[in-house]
């Protein structure tokens, strides 16, 4: 008689192997360090960016934008390098996407200016007349708040003192809202007056913009 005729036997012994196969190809490479790489380029957001992060997660930009170029050859002709497994490391939650109403974002940084991204978020319409992108020039009038700021890249595990953060803020407050700043004209231009002095919700953005495949970038440049 063999196993076919003994229906409890070959349930178990079938769920046995079923098992073995599940911790094998599920929760072996799970702990295995060799299937979660890091890269010493691949940096933790600061906290505007992260404040950013969040802005692109609630104003749900991902269900236009894709953020992961596929190691195809069109796509790396037209975002640049295919995407990494280590370059998330930090995304949580990761917004790959799966629609692309607009082009991918994950070689944007340093693409533009921040001048660009100012006009653009104010008025896609403006750079690209048949844009279907909406307005998010509202963004601006909203001040940013930090007051969770080091919360959140505490509960990312980013590492910051509360110092840090304070400091990260600062630097960005200070950079956008200087005299020197190379964007200054079109960031006054679409912030209102009132703010101009502040970090708004359009800076955080804008900096977040900047922020994605910008490490990628600089490993690739030093190669
Ligand atoms: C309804 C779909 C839609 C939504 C929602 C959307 N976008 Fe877009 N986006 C587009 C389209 C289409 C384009 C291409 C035309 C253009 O640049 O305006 C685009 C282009 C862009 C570009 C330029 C990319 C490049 O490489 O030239 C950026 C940056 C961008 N979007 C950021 C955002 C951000 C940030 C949000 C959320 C605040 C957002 N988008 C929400 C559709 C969308």
């Amino acid at each position: 008689m063999g196993i076919n005729s003994k229906p409890v036997v070959f349930a178990i012994l079938s769920a046995v192997v079923i098992l073995i196969g599940t911790v094998v190809t599920v929760f072996v490479p799970l702990f295995m360090p060799s299937t979660q790489p890091v890269s010493s380029y691949v940096k933790p957001y600061t906290a505007i960016e992260l404040e950013g992060r969040d802005i692109y997660i609630r104003e749900g930009c991902n269900n236009c934008h894709t953020q992961t170029v596929r190691p195809l050859r069109t796509e790396v002709l037209r975002y640049g390098e295919y995407s990494k497994a280590e370059e998330f490391a930090y995304d949580r939650p990761f917004l790959w996407g799966s629609r692309r109403t607009g082009p991918d974002l994950n070689r944007l940084g340093g693409k533009y200016p921040d001048s660009w991204h100012y006009k653009h978020m104010q008025s896609p319409q403006s750079m690209f007349e048949l844009s279907n992108m909406p307005a998010y020039g509202w963004l601006a009038s909203n001040r940013l708040d930090t007051s969770n700021s080091f919360r959140k890249t505490s509960i990312q595990g980013f590492g910051y003192s509360a110092e840090q953060v304070k400091q990260q803020i600062a630097d960005y407050a200070g950079k956008v809202t200087s005299a020197g700043y190379d964007s200054k004209t079109t960031r006054d231009l679409v912030t209102p007056a009132s703010l101009r002095g502040e970090l708004t919700e359009m800076d955080a953005i804008v900096a977040y913009m900047q922020k994605l495949g910008r490490d990628v970038k600089s490993m690739e440049a030093k190669r």
